[in-house]
């Protein structure tokens, strides 16, 4: 299959009642595992690549390994995400190169780091949408903003500082016209989310809860989904790593979540740590080894089965073959004629 619109998949994981993991990437290794895991499960999946990534990877070898993903596992719908873009010249950038989806991330200034007012984020992210949409390219906006750095990318803090407001999300989807909501409930970037199993007190799940009541046909985004599971921050701490204990966003919040409109779950870390724990394992373990393969393989794998695992609790799993890719062409027509909406559905309160 050909790299397929982000809308096409979120639409199709709407009238399916399920959620898409979006993973980041940086590497060869990173993206072989995903679709290892899509192939598995039987899988759509939406890969993702920050500003970070793209300065690591190089946009070249990004976009051709995403494209041999993508004629390698025919069979799997597969969106390839622009993460945080920071302005419109890096979304314009990311659309040019062949992403079929950018997100604008708005709620920040163009440092990636500075609070935006309100109509700042309206503005940029309208500009954003009128020139995707002309070329059939999805688009993630984002109203509050998150906790914690990723990349250098993120306003810092704990992640409760600028929650969403209900009422501004409405507007916000009402005056852009994005095909994603991004919202802010509490969660982080990173490892350290939370200092316990996070209740209600730090995971606002009353807030997804209230903005899916006014917006129900709105695509949600949980970004810093990351659940920080305790068996892999203990396979790095037993071979020499020293990480603090930490929990992140329990699966069930998720499937809570998906229930509710999340369309779209963000994840990074769980595969980060997963990949750090096999390489230490194997450096710790044999430290004569020196062959790269010797334990990038067993990284692969371990990133796979993490996948793998959320791609089946998220719910996507089994639907790859639900559905044929529509050209990004006619994607575009379907923005233009209208059958693509780009008006929310507004409920009452
Ligand atoms: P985690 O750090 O929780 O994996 O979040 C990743 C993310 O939201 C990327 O945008």
């Amino acid at each position: 299959m050909p790299l397929v619109s982000m809308r096409q998949l979120l639409d199709e994981a709407a009238k399916g009642g399920y959620g898409v993991g979006a993973f980041n990437v940086n590497d060869m290794e990173q993206i072989q595992a995903i679709m290892e895991a899509a192939k598995q499960t039987n899988s759509p999946v939406i890969i993702q690549a920050s500003r970070g990534a793209r300065a690591f990877a190089q946009d070249n070898y990004l976009y051709h390994l995403m494209l041999a993903a993508a004629e390698l596992y025919p069979e799997i719908p597969l969106a390839m995400h622009l993460d945080h873009g920071n302005s419109f010249e890096t979304c314009k950038s990311a659309i040019e190169l062949g992403f079929t989806s950018v997100m604008m991330d708005g709620s920040l200034k163009a440092d990636g780091k500075t609070p935006a007012t309100f109509e700042e984020n309206v503005a940029v992210t309208k500009q954003v949408v009128d020139f995707a949409h002309e070329r059939g390219i999805t688009v993630e906006g984002e109203i509050g903003v998150l906790g914690g750095v990723e990349d250098g990318h993120g306003a810092g803090g704990s992640g409760l500082e600028h929650v969403t407001d209900p009422d501004q999300a409405v507007e916000f989807a009402e005056k852009t016209g994005v095909d994603a909501l991004a919202i802010a409930i509490g969660t982080s970037h990173g490892a350290y989310k939370f200092s316990k199993k996070p209740d209600g007190s730090v995971l606002k799940m009353d807030i997804l809860l209230a903005i899916h009541k006014r917006l129900p046909k709105t695509h949600l985004v949980m970004h810093g989904s990351s659940s920080v599971p305790k068996d892999l921050q203990d396979v790095i701490n037993r071979y020499g790593g020293k990480l603090k204990e930490t929990w992140g966003v329990p699966v069930e919040e998720i499937q809570l979540g998906i229930r509710n409109g999340v369309r779209k779950i963000n994840v990074d870390t769980d595969n980060r740590l997963a990949i750090t724990g096999a390489i230490r394992k194997v450096l710790w373990e044999t430290p004569e080894k020196f062959d790269p393969r010797d334990y990038l393989k067993p990284a692969r794998e371990a990133m796979q089965k993490v996948v793998a695992l959320r791609m089946t609790q998220f719910g996507q799993a089994g639907h790859a073959g639900d559905y044929k890719a529509v050209s990004i062409a006619e994607i575009a027509q379907g923005y233009k004629d209208g059958s693509l909406s780009t008006k929310p559905l507004v409920a009452d309160k």
